[in-house]
């Protein structure tokens, strides 16, 4: 793979880089510049072994793919490897590629009517009210955290409050928020009893459903139910199920790793510390350096086409590098503190750029803020460099923060 290879075909290709050593390795922009010396911004890589897609590593590119729903479609019905049955249905490929009717799977006019109600919701929300519903959840998960002992900061913190947020927001009573959010985590990790999950989670939101028809509220449920552009229940239940879905591992990926720069980075945490940086500007930073999303799902060329030199076939898979677009040589160096600048792609461009930006950041913000507040004196257990990370192809953000810290009362 040394040399330039351009106008190849995906499908011809074989024993392709898997998108996860992207995610798993120790230095992804090392990854990310030997990929690009070998095939430029566009790449071909295996999802599985034997399944390829493309993986679009320039800035521009990014920009161009995202802009052009005509021949770059969200619609994964355009899969040809689904078409064409090559995805295994115990596939961990398939409950985040498979088909949804809702705004995430859907181009056009259809995705401007879906994705209205989200943008809607969540611009209704007030700032006090979230601030303090994220904090008392952030001050719930900290009181059960053991007393004695190594406390991990990722399981049962970072990947905790964002669901447990979200849930509170829809007026999801905490005990269900908490089963909802145990549903995700196994939904993610195993896939043996998705299909049980999933139909326990629709179970609950149904009936959260059914009691704001009776007793509606200020909340995003209520909010989902009053658009005129949701046409059924059905609708209402695909939006909210898209919310909590969308935003859980992003946001718990953010947290997590905005604490281990806090926590092994010195410049952040004296800078932080001192009042020179605020937790925004680490935020921030975490954006341009390791964007939750890493490797962002899908667009499926609805053509043949050309990008960057490469012969994309209809049907093919393409995969946005987040990551490695914000490291792009075009876009600008990485080895800085970068504040104030919000020019990265971690929340996307364009027609499906997240919805949430707002309500992330004081989740995460709150979050991190919270654990400094109440864990002043934190460290690490381990070295920096031994941090685990998360084995996931999409995303990159430790497995676990084992840290020793005192408490202090809320
Ligand atoms: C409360 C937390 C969050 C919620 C509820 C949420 C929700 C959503 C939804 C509903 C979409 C689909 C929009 C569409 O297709 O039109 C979306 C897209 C996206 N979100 Fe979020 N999100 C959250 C947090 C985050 C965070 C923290 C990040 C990363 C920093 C992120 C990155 C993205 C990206 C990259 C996309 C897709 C962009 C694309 O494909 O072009 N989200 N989000």
């Amino acid at each position: 793979m040394s040399t330039p290879v351009t106008g190849c075909r995906l499908a011809e290709l074989t024993g392709l880089p898997l998108l996860s050593t992207t995610t798993t390795c120790p230095a992804p922009q090392a990854a990310y510049r030997r990929l690009r010396e070998g095939w430029g911004q566009v790449v071909p890589v295996d999802l599985d072994p034997g399944i390829p897609a493309w993986l679009v590593m320039g800035y521009r590119e990014i920009r161009a793919v995202v802009r052009d729903e005509l021949h770059f479609s969200r619609d994964s019905t355009h899969w040809r490897l689904l078409q064409e049955g090559r995805i295994s249905p115990d596939s961990g490929l398939l409950p985040i590629m498979a088909p949804r009717d809702n705004a995430y799977f859907s181009d056009g006019a259809k995705h401007r009517r879906l994705r209205a109600p989200l943008v809607d919701a969540l611009a209704g929300l007030s700032e006090q009210h979230m601030a303090r519903l994220i904090r008392a959840t952030c001050d719930r998960l900290i009181d059960r955290l053991p007393a004695d002992g190594p406390i991990d900061l990722v399981a049962p913190y970072a990947a905790q409050v964002p669901m447990l947020t979200v849930a509170g927001l829809f007026g999801i009573p905490t005990d269900l928020g908490e089963r909802l959010q145990a549903c995700v985590i196994a939904l993610f990790g195993s896939g043996g009893d998705a299909q049980a999950l999933f139909a326990e989670m629709e179970a609950i939101l149904t009936g959260i459903i059914s009691a704001h028809r009776a007793a509606p509220a200020a909340d995003l449920t209520t909010a989902f139910l009053d658009h005129p552009n949701h046409r059924d229940d059905a609708e209402v239940l695909a939006s909210m199920l898209l919310t909590l879905g969308a935003g859980w591992e992003t946001t718990q990926v953010w947290i997590a790793q905005t604490l281990r720069i806090m926590l092994t980075d010195s410049r952040f945490a004296a800078q932080v510390r001192g009042g020179h940086l605020g937790i925004d500007d680490a935020l921030d930073h975490v954006l341009w350096t390791d964007p939750p999303m890493a490797n962002q799902l899908t667009r499926w060329a609805t053509s043949d086409t050309v990008l960057a030199g490469q012969h994309i076939a209809r049907g093919d898979a393409l995969i946005l590098g987040l990551a490695a677009a914000n490291a792009d040589p075009w876009a600008g160096a990485q080895d800085r503190i970068d504040t104030g600048n919000r020019a990265h792609l971690a929340f996307g461009i364009g027609l499906h750029a997240c919805p949430a930006q707002r309500a992330s950041r004081l989740i995460a913000r709150t979050a991190v803020e919270t654990i400094l507040h109440r864990l002043p004196d934190a460290r690490l257990d381990i070295p920096a460099a031994e941090v685990p990370l998360h084995p996931s192809p999409w995303t990159r953000g430790p497995a676990h923060l084992l840290v020793t810290a005192t408490r202090t009362r809320n």
